[in-house]
Formats: C-alpha cells, sequence, structure tokens
C-alpha cells in the first residue's frame, strides 16, 4: 500500500453524488456548483461531482463543476463499461485534477440477480475497464460494489486485478450499511496484507445501521487513508458516513487518531451544512452532532452552569472551530446595497449581476417585515435565490389568504402564478390556508400531485424569525422532489416551497428523466447505492 501521505486523511465527499441519490433530491445544474464551490472552501480534497453517464443533467452537472471549481480533484462515477468510462472522462477532463471511479459488484446476491454475470465475467471488466481509465488519467479509483457481504477471497482477487492494471486508490464499500466497526476494521488490514501494489485504502460506508461514522473511523485505524463522506450525511436510504463527524471526530480524538491530518477548514462545516440543507431541501435534525443548533446549546441548570465556569465541563469542541459562533444581527432595512454584497462577500458567498440583484430585492422585502437579518438569514436568502434563479416554469406573483383563525369560516387562497408569458389566478378553499394555497396553485399550474411531507423550521431562533419550510412533493407519474421557502409568514414560505417542488418536477419532465423511474431498478440499467 501506497506510504507516500502516510498521514493524511483524504477527504473524499460524496455529496454531490451519493448524495444525491437520495430520494428527492433533484439539484439543477447552479446548485451543484454552488454546493461544489463551497466544498471547495470547506477544503476536501475530492469532489465526486456526479454520474456522468446516469443522464444528461449529470453529466452536465459534473462537466459545470470541472470547468467552474479549482482546487480539489474533480471525481466522476462510473461503472465498468467503456462507454461510461468514456463518457465520466469526457465530463471531468476540464479539471486541473481529475479522477474516474469505477466500480463493479462483488457479491454473490449483486452478481447474480443484479448484473446477471460470472465472477469470471466481473473479474474481465475491471481489468478493462481500470486499464481504459488509466488511458486517460493516472488518478483511478476502484470500488467492489457491496463488499462487505461479498465473498472475501474473491474480492481480494478483484481487488488485486483493480491494482495490477493501475488502480491508484481501493475503495472498500459497504454499500447496503452491514458492517460492524471491528470486522470492517479486520477486513481493511486483511486487505492490506493481500492485495499488493501501490494505492490509497477508502472507505465507503452507509448508515442502515447508524454505524457508518463508525465503521469509516474503524476503516482509517485499520489503514485507509481516504474517508468518503457527504455533507450532513446524506445518501442513500440511511445515508453516508457524515463528513462533520468524521472531520471533528479525527482533530478532536487526536490522543485516539495519534498523528493523523485532516485539511478540511472546520470554520467552514456549518456553512456548507446550511447550504447543502437548504438546496436539497433536507433538513438537520436539531441534535445532529456538530452541525444540529443543539450541538452547542446546554439546557440543564448545571451544564449551564458548568460552561460558563469552564467550557470544556460540558463542550468538547469549541462551537467556534465548526463555525458555530451565533447568529451576528448584521443588517436591517435600511442597508443599503454594498453593505449586503459586502456581508456576503465576508461570508464567502461570491453573488452577482442578476442574482445579486434578486437576493438583494428579497432582502430587503424581508428586512422591511423582519427589521434585522442574521448570517444564516441572509445565507437562507441567498440559497433561496439560487434556486428560484434557475429558469422555473412557474413563477408566484400574488399570495392573498383569508382565515385560518378560530371563528373566521373556511380558510380559502388566491393566487397569481406566472407559467410562461401567462399570468393565471385561482382561488380554492381548504381545511387550512396552507391547504387552500396548495390547491389553488395546482390549479393555477395544472400540476397533480400530493404533498408527502411537511416540515415547518425556523433559521433562527425568537418570534421574528423567518419560517423555513421543507417539504417532498410526489407526481402522480411518480416523481419524487424536495422544495424549500422562506419567508416571514409560514404560510407564504410553504407556498414558495410547494412551487419550488413543481418546479423540480416540471423540469424532471422536461428532462425526459425521471430518476425515480421503477424500470431503472433493471439489471443493465443503472441501480447504484
Ligand atoms: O455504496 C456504494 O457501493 C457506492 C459505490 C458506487 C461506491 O456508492
Ligand atoms: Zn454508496
Amino acid at each position: 500500500m501506497s506510504n507516500a501521505n502516510a498521514d493524511r486523511v483524504v477527504i473524499f465527499d460524496t455529496t454531490l453524488r451519493d448524495g444525491e441519490q437520495s430520494p428527492g433530491i433533484s439539484l439543477g445544474q447552479v446548485e451543484k456548483l454552488e454546493i461544489a464551490e463551497q466544498l471547495a472552501r470547506l477544503g476536501v480534497d475530492v469532489i465526486e461531482a456526479g454520474f456522468p453517464i446516469a443522464s444528461k443533467g449529470d453529466f452536465e452537472g459534473v462537466q459545470g463543476i470541472a470547468q467552474g471549481v479549482s482546487g480539489p480533484i474533480i471525481c466522476g462515477l462510473s461503472r465498468t463499461s467503456l462507454a461510461d468510462i468514456d463518457r465520466c472522462w469526457e465530463a471531468i477532463e476540464p479539471a486541473e485534477r481529475r479522477r474516474i471511479h469505477t466500480f463493479i459488484a462483488t457479491s454473490e446476491t449483486h452478481m447474480r440477480h443484479k448484473l446477471r454475470m460470472t465472477p469470471d465475467q466481473v473479474k474481465a471488466e475491471v481489468a478493462s475497464a481500470v486499464s481504459r481509465a488509466r488511458s486517460y488519467t493516472d488518478d483511478v479509483e476502484f470500488s467492489p460494489e457491496d463488499a462487505s457481504r461479498s465473498d472475501f477471497s474473491f474480492m481480494c482477487e478483484v481487488l488485486q486485478i483493480a491494482a495490477d492494471h493501475g488502480a491508484t486508490t481501493l475503495n472498500i464499500p459497504d454499500t447496503v450499511g452491514y458492517g460492524v466497526p471491528t470486522e470492517y476494521a479486520g477486513q481493511l488490514r486483511e486487505i492490506r496484507e493481500r492485495v499488493k501494489g501501490d494505492y490509497v485504502l477508502s472507505t465507503h460506508c452507509h448508515n442502515d445501521l447508524g454505524l457508518a461514522v463508525a465503521n469509516s473511523l474503524a476503516g482509517v485505524q485499520a489503514g485507509a487513508r481516504q474517508v468518503e463522506c457527504a455533507i450532513n450525511g446524506i445518501g442513500e436510504r440511511a445515508g453516508n458516513a457524515a463528513l462533520e463527524e468524521v472531520v471533528m471526530a479525527i482533530k478532536t480524538r487526536t490522543d485516539h487518531f495519534e498523528g493523523l491530518e485532516v485539511a478540511i477548514n472546520t470554520q467552514e462545516l456549518q456553512r456548507t451544512s446550511r447550504l447543502v440543507s437548504r438546496l436539497t431541501g433536507y433538513p438537520i435534525q436539531y441534535n445532529k452532532a456538530v452541525v444540529g443548533r443543539n450541538a452547542f446549546a446546554h439546557e440543564a441548570g448545571i451544564h449551564q452552569h458548568g460552561v460558563l465556569s469552564e467550557r470544556s465541563t460540558y463542550e468538547i469542541m469549541d462551537p467556534q472551530a465548526v463555525g458555530q459562533d451565533g447568529s451576528h444581527i448584521v443588517l436591517g432595512k435600511h442597508s443599503g446595497r454594498h453593505a449586503f454584497s459586502e456581508r456576503l462577500r465576508q461570508l464567502g458567498l461570491d453573488v452577482r449581476g442578476d442574482a445579486l440583484h434578486a437576493a438583494f430585492t428579497r432582502f430587503k422585502e424581508l428586512a422591511d417585515r423582519k427589521l434585522q437579518l442574521s448570517d444564516a438569514d441572509l445565507e437562507a436568502i441567498v440559497a433561496d435565490e439560487v434556486s428560484s434563479g434557475l429558469k422555473n416554469a412557474f413563477v408566484l406573483e400574488v399570495l392573498e389568504c383569508h382565515g385560518g383563525s378560530v371563528g373566521s369560516g373556511t380558510p380559502s387562497a388566491t393566487v397569481v402564478m406566472r407559467v410562461g408569458d401567462e399570468l393565471r389566478t385561482a382561488r380554492e378553499e381548504g381545511n387550512g390556508m396552507v391547504e387552500a394555497a396548495c390547491k389553488a396553485v395546482k390549479v393555477a399550474t395544472d400540476m397533480e400531485g400530493r404533498l408527502t411531507d411537511y416540515t415547518v423550521m425556523s433559521v433562527t431562533g425568537g418570534v421574528d424569525a423567518l419560517a423555513d419550510v421543507a417539504l417532498r412533493f410526489e407526481s402522480p407519474e411518480g416523481i419524487k422532489v424536495a422544495g424549500r421557502g422562506l419567508s416571514c409568514d409560514v404560510v407564504e414560505a410553504s407556498i414558495r416551497a410547494f412551487v419550488s417542488a413543481l418546479n423540480k418536477v416540471e423540469r424532471v419532465q422536461a428532462s425526459g428523466e425521471n430518476p425515480y423511474d421503477a424500470e431503472a431498478d433493471r439489471p443493465g440499467r443503472i441501480f447504484i447505492s
């Protein structure tokens, strides 16, 4: 195994690939670029930007990141077919530093039921895929999918073939989150013993049993020097190892991970987490380690007393070290465009031209109603504008609601929606104003479907906090999307989230690609974890 960076743990971020495969997440190109730029600011070593062969949107997303983001290695995922590898290379070629990550399943169940290939065919695929990838770049990663349930000796043979054909990283996916720390670590140790060559060993752990971070860290102790992880732990099913948890464990427990280093600007963790949450529509649980709102909150009097006397009594990390240094009240309704754009710049948000104009208009509108806006509010506004700045089929022009209070009659809502060049008005009634307004939006846009999930949060604390609504929506043909909306008013935030979801459905329909088409699970089609 390579000892070139023996003390350095490479942070391989797969938020935009495995994370983007989470149900309901469907990021546009601008949103992917925004996240990739923030990941570069965070200092990740590798960005897995997507799966170029999966769709035109995926290809363009990866290519856009390869063209626009500097710093990290830009990696594309690819199955072992030569057409996949060629397409992957085409997408990542513009990047300064690029990696092809190719994979094929090695477990009995995947080979038989999904690939319909014999073990010998799988071995031949690996040899040809890695060779093809090496003809493009000397940075090639190979993964035996479903490694933790594969026949160990066979998987080692496959890994040896990959190493012999030039793979420089060997990644061991616990695809279905089946592994436990001691077992996974044992497998990695054994692989290091058995598989000869100059490669970096890597972990990729899913969280089905809540063990993704523990397994990844056990892997590091067993010699892995790359961890594949995602912001907020998003990913297929229960998700991937959470990047912020892996990084802070290595940095906090230096006694345990002696001499090991990660090159992450940890002060950017909180902001990255918020951005990913906003753009994916996946809320962050309040008690989420490191980045959750309560991660540094002390409720019990005895704890508060302890922390006030000496922070280390109940805090093992400094909140400032992860960017959790409270929300500063920064701007209000009298702040001008200059102060606004200057503060965004200080926050590391590079917003210009039309996007700046749109964000400033939104800021003014909210500041008029809320008076003062914190950094977290500003980030939320900008993230909201990034999404709504996309080419949207539907734009909410007017929302007027009545009722909702006790004794005021049946709630109703009237909306005016811009649909292309047309303004359409609809009025509907409902059990509450949110329901009435959603119905009216559906009528005005001619869109069908149902809300499957609905959450209201606040961006900061306090009665004047901005309402932040996350919801999920499913169209009759089974397209599942997430929507997110922000406003001083809960009903308005809900409808903004609803309209953003409808716009996503429309985009998926227009592209002709339905990522949730049950057909996609057919053998031979794209089906990965
Ligand atoms: O979980 C998995 O096996 C994957 C591979 C493609 C690395 O995501
Ligand atoms: Zn995965």
